[in-house]
Formats: C-alpha cells, structure tokens, sequence
C-alpha cells in the first residue's frame, strides 16, 4: 500500500498516536506523568553529581579534607532521585504496556466484528491470510509505537526543561544544548523518513507472507495429493525470501543511524567541556556548573533515542494503520430493516423470486460485473417442495444465497410472506429461512456445540430431533462421545456425508419455516438423501418447512411439487419431473447424465454410510 510521501507519514503516524491518546487518555497521563519525573530527575540527578563533584571531591582534592555533611546530604539526595526514578519507570512501563496491549486488544475486536458485519461480496474480494493479518499483524503494527510513546513524550519535557537549566547556567553552554538538541531530533526525523518505505514494505509483505502459508495449509489435500510440495515451498521460500531481505535492509538503517544516534550527544559533551573549561577559566562558570553539564549531556542520549524508537515505528504504525482502517471502513454492509414475521409461528412460509437479477461484483471497480441471473421469477408455495436444477455455473448457488439474503438482487424483489427480506430484521431473517450450504462448515468444537449454536430453546431434546430428521441420529449415537464427541478443525474427524448432516440438522434444529438446501445431501447414500428429504417433507411432529432444494438425483428430484430448470441464469422451464422429462430436451439429458455419472460412482465407491469414520482427507465428489 503507498503510504504517501514520508512529510505524510510523520503527519498520519502523529495523527494516530493521537487517536491512541484520544482513546485512553487516562492510562497515558499515568505513563506521561512517570516519564516526566523520570525525565526532571535525571536533570536533578546531574546537577547533584556535579554538586558532589565542585563542594566534595575538588575541595578534598585540594585540601584534602572532605566535607561530611555535604557528602551525607548529596548522598541522601541521589538515594531519593532514584527511588523517585524507580517509582518513575514504573509508571511509564506499566502505562506503556496496559495502554499497548488494551488498544491492541480493543482493534483486534473491532476488526473482526466487522468481517462479520461485511457481507459476502467484501470477503469474496479478500484472501483469508489478508484478514488474518489485519487483525493480528497490522493491529500489533499499528500500536508499535505506543510503548515508547510516553518516554517520548518526557523526554521532550526533559530536554526542554534542560535548555532552560542550561541558560540558567550559562548562556554558552546553552547554545551548545541548543546545537545539539535540535541535531538529534532532526537526525531522528531523517532516520525515521528513511525508514517509511521499507517499514511499510515489510509490513505488506508480512502479510502475503502470511497469506501464502495459509492457503497452503489450508489445500494442504491438493497439495500433497497433486505432488505440489516442491512448488508450494518454492513459492512460500520466495516471498520469505523477500520479507528477510526488506527486514535486513531495515536492520542495515538501524546499524547506520542508531550509532550517530549514540555519537551525537558524545560529541556534545565534548563540545561542553571544551567550551566550559574557557568559560570556566573567564571565570564566567565554577566547577559544579561544568561537571553538572557534561554529566546532563552525557545521561540525556540514552532518553532521546525513544524520541527515534517511536519516529522509527511510526510508518510502520501508519502501513498497519491503513490496512486497519480498510476494514473498519469498509462499506457495502447490508442494513436490516426492522419488520418482524410473527415469531411464534412455525407454519411454512412462501418464498418468492420476482424479477430478479444479479451480478457479482468485479474484482476490480472499474470492471462490469457478469451478469449472473436475469428475470428469474418464481415462487415456493408454503409448505411445498420446489427443487433447483440446472447445469454446473448456472447460478443455482446465487438464487440459494439470495433467498436467504447472502446477498442483495441487483433489481427485482425478493419476499418471505409477502414481506421484501430487505425490510426483514437479522434474527426475523435468521429465525424464518436456513440455508445448507453446498460446502458443508463445521467448527472445531462438539457435535452439540455445532448444531445448537447457542441458540436459545434448542436443549439435547430439539438437537436430537433435528439429528433425527437429517438421519444423523444413528452415526452420532454411535460416537465415542455421543453429542459431546469434539469433530476436529473443520469436522476434519467426520466423513463428508456425515459433515453434511450435521450441517442440515443445525439448520433444522432452529425450525426454520424455510429451508434453502444447496446441493446439501450430495455426499450422502442417494437413498438416505431421499429418506431426509421424505422426512422433511411430512416430518413426525407436524407442520412441514417450505423447502427449495437444488438437486441433482432423479429419486430426489421426484419428490418436489415443482422443478425450476435453469440454464446460464435464466428460468428455462417448470413443472412436474415428469412433465419436463418429456417437454424440456435440455433437461432429460442433464438427469440421465448425472443419473449415469451416479452410478458409475456407486460402483466405484461406498458412501460412508457403509464406510465407517474416514480420515477427513477423502474428496467427496
Ligand atoms: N463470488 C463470485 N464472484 C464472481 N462470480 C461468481 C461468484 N460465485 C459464482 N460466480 C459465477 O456465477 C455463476 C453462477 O454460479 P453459481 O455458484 O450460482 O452456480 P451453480 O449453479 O450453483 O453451479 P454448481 O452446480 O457448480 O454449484 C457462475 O458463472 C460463477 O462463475
Ligand atoms: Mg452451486
């Protein structure tokens, strides 16, 4: 990402601190306030060792007795300044870090609330890896700057107020403070203008870094299976290979500025007692002056480089920043209306498609988007069965995601009971239509957890029926665990047909008046699939759910009041199996050829019905 000309980055990476500040302004005036005082002491602290050094040691060098009580006293005072400097540090760390690490934590948050909140269309333009870098890696950039922050802040205190304890001194060691103070901040600034770009660089290849090892983690079955690994590695070794690169080229700075950063305030301790020593046979300064001065240049460097650790960080903090607020931006969320369908209710409801047209948004603005469906027009009556079928790309999955409101219609209305799903509330929605998607998802937590979603009202009793109903009761039971057996990441401990069912019974434990099944059943025995889709049809406890089904088998298929046939986006025919059968050329051929391509896999595999619990690795279709 370009982040501008480094004058920019000073600006934006001050403006966020600022944010930071805005954000927890308290813990920041704690951690200011202990760097203050740390910073004002260690000013005290050189003008009491150049007090011992001009009324104790000259003196009992000279006249080689020492004066007791102005040792005792000096030593009391420097005892205090360090207790006060512990008590100094303490504050600005603790600070630092809680206001870090709250900050940290409070983005992290923000982030992710938000990926919920986008809608489809925002996550089908970002990679996993770019999410997951955002939150966590660009959220840690972002805040980077933050624990140095208040020393910064004191520091500057403390070398203001060392000007001024300079021109109380003596006007020309003054000038030389003045000489030097500015050359370090300017060198600072210079350092942290050189580092922008490859901060920033570094930072967005973190990312794709990231990125490229989650998805091959991720396709770890397509990788190995195709023989890939040399190639995968090669890719993630070439991108590793460029963020080692960007991140010594940040060490290499760092080696050149950070010794000129040490050297500098040296220098200035030279130029101190060079100029000190004339003025101090002008007799214009004494002994306690000079030594107190040089002493101050000399504790002052170790300060001033957290004025560069933040101004260092700062384009980094700005790089992570903007990818931050990219998600937090972000627009294009769909708002919910605020109509409720009468909750208590559990009677089918009637879906309709009028007019409807979609196309997915392009990858770049500039583009058109493909016209996905036009004109699609259709209805499931309550309580009936209307089965989806069509081609591969013809835009089954879209109707399935804009009936239960993934995404919005480009023009044309979509209802429920009359009522547009965009005037619908989230959980009015959420509590009338289920969708089952084609790629069944399961979280890496029990089979309980995964299909009562910490919904309210679904106990073991409603979970055990929607088990029932999806015909998953049987393999479940039969689980080390039963309802407590942990399914792994992704169900990775399920057959593909089993994942299937349990992602069925999620939907249907929450009694949705509305079942959208996308191809949901496609790993399941073609028989098993017709007896969940029988079941659903009149299930034991009543009123039966509106379903739209997209199918493939003719047994299953058969079972639908209605076909809907559709070909490249577009309503081509409806009617009865048996009628399109006969009237819809196109249509025939597509049944008898997944008809044959079924049974050439029935004879080539078993479904897990007949399997027991597979690795996870199989390839399900
Ligand atoms: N996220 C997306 N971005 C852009 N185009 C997409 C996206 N998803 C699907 N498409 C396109 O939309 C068209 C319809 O896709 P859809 O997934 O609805 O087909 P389908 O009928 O469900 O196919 P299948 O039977 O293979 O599941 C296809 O041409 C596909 O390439
Ligand atoms: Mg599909």
């Amino acid at each position: 990402m370009a982040s501008g000309t480094s004058r920019d980055v000073l600006g934006r990476g001050l403006r966020v601190l600022g944010r930071a500040i805005r954000e927890q302004p308290r813990i920041f005036a704690v951690a200011v306030s202990g760097s203050v005082l740390f910073g004002l002491l260690v000013i005290a602290s050189a003008y009491v060792v150049g007090g011992v050094v001009g009324d104790v040691v000259v003196p009992a060098v000279e006249r080689g007795e020492v004066a007791r009580g102005a040792l005792a006293l000096a030593a009391t005072a420097l005892f205090g300044i360090s207790v006060l400097r512990v008590v100094g540090i303490f504050g600005r760390r603790l600070g630092a870090g809680y206001m870090q690490y709250r900050l940290q934590a409070a983005y992290r948050r923000r982030v992710t609330r938000r990926y919920l909140e986008l809608p489809l269309a925002w996550h089908h333009r970002n990679s996993t890896g770019t999410l997951l870098s955002n939150a966590n890696s660009d959220v840690e950039a972002a805040w980077y700057p933050i624990a140095p922050l208040p020393f910064a802040v004191g520091t500057l205190v403390m070398l203001v107020g060392a000007v001024a304890s300079l021109f109380f001194t003596d006007w020309a060691l003054a000038l030389v403070g003045l000489a030097v103070f500015p050359a370090l901040f300017a060198l600072n600034v210079v350092y942290s203008r050189r580092m922008a770009p490859r901060q920033a660089r570094a930072q967005r290849l973190r990312a794709e870094v990231s990125g490229i090892a989650h998805e091959s983690f991720d396709g770890a079955l397509v990788v190995k299976t195709m023989g890939r690994e040399a190639q995968e590695t090669a890719r993630f070794a070439s991108r590793a290979g460029e963020l080692r690169d960007a991140l010594i080229s940040v060490g290499r700075l760092r080696g050149v500025f950070d010794p000129m950063l040490e050297t500098l305030p040296s220098l200035g301790t030279l130029a101190v007692l060079v100029v000190g020593a004339l003025r101090l046979r002008e007799g214009a300064i004494t002994v306690t002056e000079l030594v107190s001065v040089a002493f101050l240049f000399t504790v002052l460097a170790f300060p001033v480089r957290a004025i560069g650790w933040v101004l260092a960080e700062l384009p980094r903090s700005v790089a992570g920043w903007d990818r931050v607020r990219r998600v937090l931006d972000a627009t294009g969320e769909m708002p919910y209306g605020t109509t409720t369908l009468d909750p208590a209710t559990h009677e089918p409801a009637t879906l309709a498609f009028d007019d409807v047209h979609f196309a997915y948004e392009p990858a770049e603005a500039h583009l058109p988007g493909a016209q996905v469906l036009g004109e699609v027009t259709f209805t499931v009556p309550a309580g009936k069965t209307v089965a989806l079928v069509g081609p591969t790309g013809a835009g089954k999955s879209t109707i399935a995601s804009l009936a239960v409101r993934l995404v919005d219609p480009g023009a044309g209305r979509i209802t429920l009971d009359g009522v547009d799903v965009r005037e619908l509330t989230a959980a009015s929605l959420a509590a009338t239509a289920a969708l089952v998607a084609q790629v069944p998802f399961v979280f890496d937590d029990t089979v309980r957890a995964n299909i009562a979603l910490d919904r309210a009202g679904i106990g073991d009793d409603e979970v055990w029926a929607a088990l029932r109903l999806a015909e998953a009761d049987g393999f479940v039971a039969a689980l080390p665990d039963g309802l407590d057996t942990m399914v792994g990441e992704r169900g990775t401990s399920l057959s593909g047909g089993q994942r299937q069912r349990l992602t069925l019974a999620r939907a249907l434990a929450g009694r949705p008046r509305l079942l959208v099944l996308d191809d949901a059943t496609s790993a399941v025995d073609p028989r098993v699939e017709a007896a969940i889709l029988a079941g659903l049809r009149a299930p034991a406890d009543g009123a039966p759910a509106s379903i739209l089904v997209v199918a493939y088998r003719r047994a299953t298929i058969a079972l639908a009041d209605e076909v809907i046939y559709v070909e490249q986006g577009r309503v081509v025919a409806r009617g009865t199996h048996t009628e399109l059968l006969s009237t819809v050329p196109g249509y025939a051929d597509l049944v008898t050829a997944y008809e044959q391509a079924e049974q050439e896999r029935e004879q080539n595999r078993t479904y897990d019905e007949v399997t027991p619990l597979t690795s996870g690795l199989e390839v399900d279709r």
